[in-house]
C-alpha cells in the first residue's frame, strides 16, 4: 500500500486541467449493459472506480478497451446479470448495473451492497422502485434477487432524493413495456449527464426539474456515436479549496462552473478573489472568513466537497459550523484534521470549527475518497511534513492527483506504507 508524503506547500500556483466525472462515468457505462452493442465514450477518468466498473462489464461477459480516457465497450455477449460480491463490496456502485441488467433480461443478482465509511447507506429507495415498476426483490444469501413479475413501467415517487436510485431506475425503464412517470427524482449534473447519454442513443426522456418521464423504446442505437462525459465538479471544487488557501493562485481549467455555483459562491465570500468563466476560474486566496455550510442534494452543498472545505473553516478567523444532512456521520476527517491542531467538535450531523492561525504537518490515515482530498489539502498548508496512509482512497476518485499537485508546486511524494 502507498501512503503519500506531503511538505509544507506554501503560494501554490499554476493551472489544473479538471478530469471527466467520475459519478457520471459509472452509471454511463453501466447503462452500456442495457442494450448489447458497441459504445464509444470519451473524456472518462483513468481512475480505479472506474477499472472496477470495467471489470464488472467483463465479468458480466463483455469486453473493452481504455485508452487515453477513451473507453470502447462491446456488450453485445453480456449473458450474466449476476454483480459479485467480490466486486460490489470494493466499489458500491457496482449496483448501477443492477437497472442495466434488469432492463436487459428482467431479473438480476446484486451482492447486497453493505454500509461504508461515510455512512449507513441504504438501498430501500431502488428497491421500491423496482417494486413499483413491476419487479420483486428477495434477499438471498447476501444477494439481491430482482425479478420481472408483471409488465414493467408506471409510476414512482421517490420518498429520498436519491443519486444511484434516480440512475438505476431510469436505465431499468428505457426499454420497458410501458411508460415510466419518476418524481423527485435527484438533479445532480450526473443525472442530467446519463439522461443526455441515453437521449443520444435513442432512449425517449422528458426531464423537468426533478419529475422524468420515459417512453419506452424498443432498441437503442449507439453505433457510431461519440459521447463525452461532464467535467468532475468534485475535483474542480476540491482544486478550487486548494487555490482558496492564503498565498495560493491556482487556475482551474476544462470545468464547468455552472455546477459550482454554491460553493464558490461560499470561496468567494470566505475571502478569495474568484474570477469565474463558463469552463474555468481563477482562485486566489486571501484571509480566511468563517462560514457555514449544510450539505443538500443539487442545487444545494454537496456532501462530496464537505470534508475539503473543512480545511478553510479550521484556518478561518472565527466559528463555522457545518451541517452534514446527506450523510450525518461523515465526518471522520474531522478527527484526522484534528492531529494536525484543528480545533473541530462533531456532534449527531453537525460540526462545529474554530479556527486556529495556523496547523502542524503530522500522520494521517485516509478514510474515504473525498476525506483524503480534504487531508491532502490541509497536509500543502500545515507546517513540517505530514503522511496519509490507506491513499487508495485518493486514486479511487482523482485522476493523476500526484501530477496535477507537483504542477501548481506541491512537494508530494509516495512511498510504500
Ligand atoms: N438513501 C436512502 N435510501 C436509498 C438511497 C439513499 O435512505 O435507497 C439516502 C442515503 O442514505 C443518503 C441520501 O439518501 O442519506 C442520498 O444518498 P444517494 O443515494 O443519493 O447516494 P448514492 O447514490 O449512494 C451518490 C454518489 C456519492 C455522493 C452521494 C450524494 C455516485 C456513484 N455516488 O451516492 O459520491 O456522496 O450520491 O450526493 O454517484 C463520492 O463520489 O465520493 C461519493 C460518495
Amino acid at each position: 500500500m502507498d501512503k503519500i508524503n506531503i511538505e509544507t506547500s506554501n503560494n501554490l500556483s499554476g493551472t489544473v486541467k479538471i478530469s471527466g466525472s467520475k459519478n457520471a462515468s459509472l452509471p454511463i457505462l453501466a447503462a452500456t449493459v442495457l442494450w448489447g452493442s458497441q459504445y464509444k465514450i470519451k473524456n472518462v477518468p483513468e481512475i480505479s472506480d472506474v477499472y472496477t466498473m470495467l471489470e464488472l462489464i467483463k465479468q458480466l461477459g463483455g469486453s473493452f478497451e481504455f485508452n487515453k480516457n477513451v473507453v470502447e465497450i462491446n456488450t453485445e455477449k453480456i449473458s450474466s446479470y449476476e454483480a459479485p460480491y467480490e466486486l460490489v463490496k470494493t466499489m458500491r456502485a457496482s449496483v448501477l448495473v443492477w437497472g442495466a441488467l434488469l432492463g436487459r433480461f428482467g431479473k438480476a443478482r446484486i451482492s447486497f451492497p453493505g454500509g461504508c465509511a461515510i455512512g449507513d447507506r441504504p438501498i430501500d429507495e431502488h428497491i421500491k422502485a423496482f417494486e413499483s415498476l413491476g419487479y420483486k426483490t428477495v434477499v438471498k444469501q447476501g444477494y439481491l434477487e430482482t425479478k420481472k413479475m408483471a409488465k414493467t413501467g408506471g409510476s414512482y415517487e421517490f420518498n429520498i432524493k436519491s443519486v444511484t436510485g434516480s440512475e438505476n431506475v431510469i436505465i431499468a425503464s428505457i426499454l420497458a413495456d410501458n411508460k415510466t412517470e419518476l418524481c423527485n427524482c435527484s438533479i445532480e449534473p450526473e443525472v442530467a449527464d446519463l439522461i443526455n447519454f441515453l437521449k443520444l442513443l435513442g432512449a425517449d426522456i422528458k426531464n423537468i426539474e426533478d419529475k422524468v418521464l420515459i417512453s419506452p423504446v424498443t432498441r437503442l442505437n449507439p453505433k457510431n456515436k461519440i459521447y463525452s462525459i461532464i467535467p468532475d465538479r468534485i475535483e474542480a471544487g476540491t482544486f478550487a479549496v486548494l487555490g482558496a488557501i492564503p498565498g495560493n493562485n491556482i487556475k482551474i481549467i476544462n470545468c464547468d462552473t455552472e455546477h459550482l455555483k454554491l460553493p464558490l459562491n461560499i470561496i468567494e465570500a470566505c475571502g478569495s478573489d474568484l474570477k469565474i468563466k463558463k469552463n474555468e476560474m481563477q482562485v486566489i486566496g486571501g484571509e480566511l472568513k468563517p462560514f457555514n455550510i449544510e450539505t443538500k442534494p443539487y442545487p444545494g452543498f454537496p456532501t462530496d466537497l464537505q470534508a475539503q472545505f473543512m480545511v478553510l473553516a479550521i484556518l478561518a478567523k472565527g466559528r463555522s459550523k457545518f451541517l452534514e444532512n446527506i450523510f450525518p456521520s461523515r465526518f471522520i476527517h474531522a478527527a484526522e484534521l484534528r492531529k494536525l491542531g484543528a480545533d473541530i467538535n462533531v456532534e449527531r450531523g453537525l460540526a462545529n470549527i474554530k479556527g486556529v492561525p495556523f496547523i502542524n504537518g503530522g500522520k494521517m490515515q485516509a478514510s474515504d475518497l473525498r476525506a483524503s482530498a480534504s487531508l491532502v489539502i490541509a497536509a500543502c498548508t500545515a507546517r513540517g511534513k505530514s503522511e496519509i496512509s490507506r491513499v487508495y482512497h485518493l486514486d479511487r476518485g482523482y485522476e493523476k492527483i500526484d501530477y496535477k499537485l507537483t504542477e501548481v508546486g506541491v512537494k508530494i511524494w509516495r512511498t510504500k506504507e
